[in-house]
């Protein structure tokens, strides 16, 4: 007998224990049970991202004045507004800047022609039609609506700074008056 027909079989034999009433309760139970499992499960959903070189935004963002479209070159044209690879880096860290061991770390990778390739953190369903150019290119929203402060962290974070869910898109978008249609959103 296999364990799953063993459970089923020891599941009926408790239901036909209880009253029916009590059954109800029961059965009331689980579903509410199941519920909870799947929400805690959604919100786990996103495991931790790691990144390939601890990048540090504030100093290439305050310090150095780089703009965002340097590193992520079609968030003014593209749906995707793209990472940086190591040819973006390469401008200046062909030669070891500072004493960090990141850095090192970054110029050995660069000289060694090994590629660089940073993990997506921020991310929609399939089913979310959304592009950049849009809102950035268009629409000028400034970043922080979307991503928080990312442009000051120090260290590349694990999991997104702001959640994106529906209710942030339809939030902003009741408040200018703008579609809150289905199917702008979902195609
Ligand atoms: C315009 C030049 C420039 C570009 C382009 C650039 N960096 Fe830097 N980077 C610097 C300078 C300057 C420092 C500061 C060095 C110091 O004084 O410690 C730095 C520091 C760093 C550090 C050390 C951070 C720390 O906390 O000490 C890392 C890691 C780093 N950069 C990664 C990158 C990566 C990855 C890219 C490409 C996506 C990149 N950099 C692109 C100039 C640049
Ligand atoms: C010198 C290159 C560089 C510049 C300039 C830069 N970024 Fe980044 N950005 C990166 C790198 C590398 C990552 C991936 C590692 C990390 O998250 O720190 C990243 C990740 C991000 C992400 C998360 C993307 C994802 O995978 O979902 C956002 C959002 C972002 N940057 C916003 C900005 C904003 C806003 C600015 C301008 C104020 C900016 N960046 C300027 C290199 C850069
Ligand atoms: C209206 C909300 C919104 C604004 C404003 C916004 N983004 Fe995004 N961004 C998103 C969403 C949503 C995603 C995830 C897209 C996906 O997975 O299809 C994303 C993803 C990214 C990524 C991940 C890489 C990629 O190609 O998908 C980067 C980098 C990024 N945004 C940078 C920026 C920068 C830089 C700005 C400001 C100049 C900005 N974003 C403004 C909503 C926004
Ligand atoms: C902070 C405000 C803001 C947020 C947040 C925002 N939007 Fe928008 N959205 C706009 C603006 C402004 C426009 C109009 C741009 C233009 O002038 O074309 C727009 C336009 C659009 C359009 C085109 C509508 C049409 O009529 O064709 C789509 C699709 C869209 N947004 C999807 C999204 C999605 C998906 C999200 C969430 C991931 C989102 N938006 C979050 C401000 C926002
Ligand atoms: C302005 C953009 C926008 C509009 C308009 C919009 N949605 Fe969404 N919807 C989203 C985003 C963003 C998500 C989250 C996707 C994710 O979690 O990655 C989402 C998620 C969903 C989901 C999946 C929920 C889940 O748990 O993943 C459903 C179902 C849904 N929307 C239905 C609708 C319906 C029905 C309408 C019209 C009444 C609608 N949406 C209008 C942007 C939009």
């Amino acid at each position: 007998m296999s364990s799953r027909l063993a459970l089923s079989r020891g599941f009926s034999t408790v239901l036909t224990w209880l009253s029916p009433r009590r059954r109800l309760v029961w059965l009331l139970g689980v579903a509410v049970l199941v519920v909870a499992t799947a929400t805690v499960l959604r919100a786990a959903r996103q495991a931790p991202v790691s990144q390939p070189i601890a990048f540090n935004h504030l100093i290439h963002t305050r310090d150095l004045e780089l703009g965002c479209e340097f590193c992520h070159k079609y968030v003014r044209s593209g749906a995707h507004s793209g990472l940086p690879d190591a040819e973006n880096c390469s401008l200046c860290h062909r030669v070891q800047l500072g004493t960090s061991e990141e850095a090192a770390k970054l110029t050995k990778m660069i000289n060694d022609g090994e590629p660089l390739q940073f993990n997506k953190l921020f991310r929609l369903a399939d089913h979310v039609f959304y592009t950049h150019r849009r809102h950035v290119g268009i629409a000028k929203l400034e970043c922080q609506n979307c991503h928080g402060a990312i442009a000051d962290t120090e260290q590349p974070p694990t999991r997104p700074l702001v959640q994106i869910t529906m209710n942030l898109c339809l939030d902003c978008h009741r408040k200018r008056e703008l579609t809150v249609d289905c199917n702008a959103c979902h195609r």
